[in-house]
């Protein structure tokens, strides 16, 4: 038995932010971020939070699956901006749906979170634990973003992608993940737990850093490294994938990937021309385009990989 994606959905935010509006906030341009990034606008929330977006993301793809609310045995929300410490996000999620015989609770990889959550519930489903699960992505960075940093305010925006599995015969077929903790501090946003009464330090609110040149040197290895690794662990020759879905942080990072994969660029779908980096909701929000598009057929064999702040890495190659 195995994990098989049989619906999906998302929600992005209806305000766009086009590369001209940050070029009044801050000194950059639309060409600079064009030709470093393949980013031209992102949606930035207004008003709702990451659970919001997450649970409309998730009502779609119950939707699309056919499935019920009360079907579902657990809920994983992959975020790295939850609305709250606590509760988690996914009970929020399982409040506002109705999915009252579900376990809910988040997963935090930040970019790679998706993929750690399917790859969890790929777990589950293949000890026979759970039959029918809720994964999401959702992330609201723009609310961790210093909106005067040029160097990382122009990546992000902020979405959900949500996607319903259910144990089947067919599905995700082999997967891989990673941390490097070492390498963490390339790459965060302090939480508010740095004070209190004993050391007399006020709480502060932290806002995300990176240093980029460190991530983008990490994710040009690592991204074709993990999909070589499930291709190879698990017999399937690459030229028999049909789609690379990858993180969608840089079209030079995803260039380079299918560079160094020889494999065409027809391979590898991209929105982040419309969304930016929208950290754990990527995937699942490229993969409801897809879905819904009609580009994903029965039998198709798609790669999915990522990576993100930990530093964290996965992929999983799945059978649509
Ligand atoms: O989801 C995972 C999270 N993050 C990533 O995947 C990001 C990975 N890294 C990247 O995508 C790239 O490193 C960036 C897009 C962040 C930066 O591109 P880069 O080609 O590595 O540029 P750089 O950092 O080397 O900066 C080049 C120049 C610098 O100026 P000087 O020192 O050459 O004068 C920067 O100060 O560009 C400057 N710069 C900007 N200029 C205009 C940095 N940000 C901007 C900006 N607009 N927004």
């Amino acid at each position: 038995m195995t994990a098989r994606i049989i619906g999906t959905g998302s929600y992005v935010p209806e305000r766009i932010v086009k590369n001209e509006d940050l070029a009044k906030i801050v000194e950059t341009s639309d060409e600079w971020i064009v030709s470093r990034t393949g980013i031209h606008e992102r949606r930035v929330a207004v008003e709702e939070g990451t659970s919001h977006m997450a649970v409309e993301a998730a009502k779609k793809a119950l939707a699309d699956a056919g499935v019920g609310a009360e079907e579902l045995d657990i809920i994983l929300l992959a975020t790295s901006s939850p609305d709250y410490c606590f509760p988690a996000g996914a009970c929020e999620v399982q409040a506002e749906i109705g999915a009252v015989n579900a376990v809910a609770y988040d997963i935090s990889a930040a970019c790679s979170g998706f993929i750690f959550a399917m790859n969890t519930v790929y777990g589950f489903m293949k000890a026979g634990i759970y039959r029918t699960a809720l994964v999401i992505g959702a992330d609201c960075l723009s609310k961790l973003t210093d909106w005067s940093d040029r160097s990382t305010c122009v990546l992000f925006g902020d979405a959900a992608g949500a996607a319903v599995m259910r144990a089947e015969e067919t599905g995700l077929v082999h997967m891989t993940m990673g941390s490097d903790g070492v390498k963490g501090p390339v790459l965060s946003c302090v939480a508010r737990t740095t004070g209190n009464f004993a050391n007399g330090r006020i709480p502060e609110i932290g806002y995300m850093y990176m240093d980029g040149q460190e991530v983008f040197k990490f994710a040009v290895k690592k991204v074709p490294d993990c999909v070589r690794q499930v291709l190879e662990e698990s017999g399937v020759p690459i030229d028999e994938i049909r789609y690379f879905i990858l993180h969608q942080a840089n079209y030079r990072i995803v260039e380079a990937a299918a560079r160094r994969l020889k494999q065409p660029m027809e391979k590898f779908p991209m929105n982040m021309d419309r969304y930016g980096n929208t950290s754990g909701a990527t995937i699942p929000t490229l993969l409801d385009d897809m879905n819904r598009a009609g580009k994903l057929e029965r039998g198709d064999k798609i790669v999915i990989a990522g990576f993100g702040a930990g530093l964290t890495w996965g992929a999983a190659l799945v059978e649509w």
